[in-house]
């Protein structure tokens, strides 16, 4: 995490994940909930969005360690969710791309 880009993070989201998914505050969600402020959250952080049991089940906050493997493999992670993403392979951009959703935190949770 410490040598994430949070720019690079960016342009990735906009090409991988925001056909599902608003980042801004307050904006709204698509096939996927705005994450917004996710980073430390929990599980499943929105009222008001449909999520699925496999998400919704998973105990804890969303921490780097947990991102991290959610972003390697979604299914894996949580067999059952509606999450329909493949995953990413590299290390780097799974990085780049917490450290992007982190960086839209008003309060930012402190680096691992
Ligand atoms: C095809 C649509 C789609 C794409 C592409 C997608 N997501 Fe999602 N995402 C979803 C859906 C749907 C959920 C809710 C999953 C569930 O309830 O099982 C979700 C949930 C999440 C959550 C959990 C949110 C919470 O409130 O707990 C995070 C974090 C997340 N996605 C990050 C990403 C990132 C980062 C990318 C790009 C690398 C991405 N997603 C790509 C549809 C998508």
């Amino acid at each position: 995490m410490a040598s994430a880009d949070p720019e690079k993070g960016g342009a990735l989201f906009r090409r991988q994940c925001a056909v599902c998914h608003s980042a801004n505050e307050g904006g709204k969600n698509g096939v996927g909930p705005n994450l917004y402020d996710v980073v430390g959250k929990p599980h499943g952080h929105l009222e008001g969005f449909n999520y699925s049991a496999a998400l919704k089940g998973k105990q804890g906050p969303w921490n780097y360690e947990e991102l991290n493997h959610w972003l390697l493999a979604p299914a894996k992670y949580a067999p059952g969710t509606r999450m329909g993403f493949v995953g990413l392979k590299d290390v780097q951009d799974r990085a780049n791309v917490i450290a992007y959703l982190r960086s839209l935190s008003p309060n930012p949770q402190p680096l691992p």
